[in-house]
């Protein structure tokens, strides 16, 4: 396996995890990469390592280009183990290596991995290499606390590490030899499901990084931004500022298709009102999957029949799943139908109103909808809309 050229003496040296399939309950169903960046300079740095199970790989790449034992500075941009993993065995391989990482860098990796060589570095720190320049960039939150982005003035290179990632498992690594449309759904997704929470904080790392001239976004998983940098940090600003579309998602279980019968009528009033309305079976989305579609949608109704006295449990598992990704200024309805208790419907509104949304009225129907319940419910929500 070998490093891939992004500039004159600057590789790709990562690992690629073709059957991950599960990154913390985020559906990647194109796999991924960890990617790592070899600078060869008169200090050789190693930017970022891979998942411990691909550390051989990372390794034989870095030596179809140079003795790994050569590296002077390795620099960890995120304590994360999918770009951590490594470090312990690239420490062992080149004894001399400084690891180079920020402050709450400097506090995380010895609570993973014991005692490494550490030097903390400060924002906007500037490292000599020979040639080349790295400068420092702190990130908090963008994805843990402890991220921060390596610039390469003279190349006009960010290293960022999860910023304007994507999951996608391929040997190709530039945008031009991959379908780009693919590449900004897997950002978009990547964004709805990683970074979601932290839009304040991808709002003031723009900032911070936008007098930096980049011809070459690097990101630590998946494809290299070289033909659409402007686009993809366009597309970052607009997600961090939250802006929605006319789009209405109605996300629900059924038992014996009673909440789909209201989850119809739902889409019904939506259609009324020239929204795009959008009908997702738990059965049959990923809840990774709706998040996505949720990154852009105003509102959000999520209904479950009663089982058991409670929403059903794939219900509860997006609502949990949703609430920790904190969007932000949806509208919400709760619905369902229920036999005797009917409590589900009451905990599904508990849990919207909890993100923080602005709440339409609930809709519950006992055991079976009429024709007329359905179309009151049309009526109902088209003229709350
Ligand atoms: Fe790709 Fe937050 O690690």
């Amino acid at each position: 396996m070998k490093a891939i050229t992004i500039q004159d003496g600057i590789y790709w040296v990562g690992g690629i995890d073709w059957n991950l399939r599960n990154f913390h309950g985020y559906l990647t169903q194109r796999g991924s990469t960890y990617n790592a960046y070899l600078i060869i300079d008169e200090k050789v740095t190693l930017i970022d390592t891979v998942k411990y199970y691909l550390a051989d790989e990372m390794l034989e790449r870095i030596s179809s280009v140079i003795d790994p034992s050569r590296i002077d500075i390795i620099i960890s941009n995120h304590v994360e183990m999918d770009h951590s993993g490594a470090l312990p065995k690239m420490a062992e391989i080149a004894p001399n290596a400084e690891i180079l990482t920020s402050p709450n860098g400097e506090k995380g990796l010895p609570l993973h991995y014991g005692h490494l060589k550490l030097r903390a570095v400060k924002n906007g720190e500037t490292l000599p290499l020979g040639k080349r320049t790295l400068q420092f960039v702190l990130t908090p939150m963008v994805h843990w606390p402890d991220n921060m982005f390596a610039y390469c003035p003279e190349e006009k290179i960010l290293f960022s590490n999860d910023a304007f990632g994507q999951h996608i498992a391929t040997s190709e690594r530039f945008e031009e030899e991959y379908s780009l449309d693919i590449i900004m759904d897997e950002a978009k997704k990547y964004y709805a499901n990683i970074v979601l929470p932290y839009g304040a904080q991808v709002k003031k790392t723009l900032e911070a990084a936008s007098p930096l001239a980049i011809d070459i976004i690097a990101p630590s998983h998946g494809i290299i931004w070289r033909t659409h940098v402007k686009d993809i940090i366009r597309e970052y600003d607009k997600w961090a500022s939250n802006k929605t579309e006319k789009k209405a998602l109605i996300v629900y279980d059924t038992m014996w298709k009673s909440t789909e019968m209201m989850a119809m009528a739902l889409y019904r009033a939506f259609e009324a009102k020239e929204y795009h309305p959008k009908l997702l079976s738990l059965q049959h989305n990923h809840i990774s999957d709706i998040m996505t579609e949720l990154l852009t949608a105003e509102y959000i109704c999520v209904g479950s029949p009663t089982l058991n006295n409670n929403m059903l449990p794939t219900v509860s598992a997006f609502l949990t799943y949703m609430k920790g990704l904190a969007p932000k200024g949806r509208k919400a309805l709760a619905f369902g139908s229920y036999g005797w208790g009917g409590q589900s419907i009451k905990q599904v509104e508990e849990m919207l109103a909890s993100c923080g949304f602005e709440m339409l009225e609930s809709l519950k129907v006992q055991y079976v909808p009429t024709a007329k319940a359905l179309a009151e419910i049309t009526e109902k929500v088209t003229n709350a809309i």
